[in-house]
């Protein structure tokens, strides 16, 4: 089983980026214990992260026909993109929306999601803990 995890804009700033929001991990530390927690499950996880819409967008593309299920944390293109929906409705390949913070408890324009309606489901507040969540569900819902 193969699992992609791929994060948007800004999320390589992480360690550095508003610590008190996002934690103090690095996307190293945090791809790390990613995979820790992978290799426990027997899955293979591949890491995909870029501040351009476009590259998520065509990454999702290639997933097809190779990538059992995706989980994304889209960072700021969670509450604008359209053409990231629209890539996963194009691939049909399950995913799980992420965020380090709770984004229900932020600004109002981060309420909105262009992805949740069609995500499996979405972890949002639990810092890294969000993506373990993610991987362990994603795990479990593929081999059933
Ligand atoms: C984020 C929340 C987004 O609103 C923000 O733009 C991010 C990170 C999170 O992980 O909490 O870049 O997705």
């Amino acid at each position: 089983m193969k699992i992609l995890v791929l994060n948007g804009p800004n999320l390589n700033m992480l360690g550095k980026r508003e610590p008190n929001i996002y934690g103090r991990l690095s996307l190293a530390d945090l791809e790390d214990n990613i995979n820790t927690l992978a290799k426990n499950l027997g899955v293979e996880v591949e890491f995909f992260q870029s501040n351009y819409e476009g590259a998520i967008v065509e990454k999702i593309h290639q997933a097809f026909g190779r990538i059992d299920g995706i989980i994304i944390n889209p960072g700021a293109f969670t509450h604008t993109s359209i053409a990231i929906r629209d890539a996963f409705l194009s691939v049909n390949i399950p995913f799980v929306e992420v965020h380090l913070s709770n984004i229900f408890s932020r600004e109002s324009f981060r309420h909105k999601s262009y992805l949740s309606d069609i995500a499996q489901g979405v972890v949002s507040g639990l810092k890294e803990y969000s993506y373990l969540c993610a991987l362990n569900y994603l795990v479990e819902l593929l081999k059933h």
